[in-house]
């Protein structure tokens, strides 16, 4: 058991563009284990390999809940090959935002082409809150954050809110 730390804004490490994965070696394999132990141990139902620091298009997503028993997914070098016109909304966290929600509009349907952790390439047809999250991960591997579906001025005052937060110190 792995469990990394999470990077969280403004770390410009986030706005990274994450690689292609060519191989997966020993180092991807343990890389993805520890993103789950991660994301499980965060509660999180989504998380890319960039939020711990290693820029690959790799994420790994649990949309289960907690009585359920576990679905792990992961996927490298996920694609969108098709998204419907008809939309969705969610109100959606991320764990490199801390305490940050907020309803955003996404394609309802989505088709991804995806390579599983066997090598396999892989085609499915996602709805729902596993469509949105994939879609919010798949953005973590090009570098976008939810928060830049606000205006500048709302991202600013937000950042600003945050940098704050991850800075304030208690002497005692
Ligand atoms: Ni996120």
């Amino acid at each position: 058991m792995s469990i990394k730390k999470i990077i969280t804004v403004p770390n410009e490490i986030l706005r990274k563009k994450s690689v292609t994965v060519e191989k997966i070696g020993k180092n991807e394999k343990v890389l993805i284990k520890n993103l789950f132990d991660t994301m499980y141990n965060s509660k999180g139902i989504g998380l890319a390999a960039v939020q711990i620091g290693i820029p690959k298009r790799i994420v790994v997503i649990d949309i289960s809940k907690e009585n359920e028993n576990k679905s792990p997914l992961c996927l490298i070098n996920p694609i969108i090959r098709q998204s419907s016109k008809e939309t969705s909304v969610y109100e959606e966290g991320c764990l490199s935002i801390p305490d940050t929600f907020l309803d955003i509009e996404r394609p309802k349907i989505i088709n991804i082409e995806y390579i599983n952790i066997d090598g396999k390439k892989k085609e499915i047809q996602c709805d729902g809150l596993l469509s949105t999250c994939i879609q919010h991960e798949i953005q973590h591997c090009d570098g976008k954050l939810i928060i830049d579906f606000l205006s500048k001025l709302k991202k600013d005052i937000l950042i600003k809110k945050l940098k704050k937060k991850s800075t304030s110190k208690i002497t005692v």
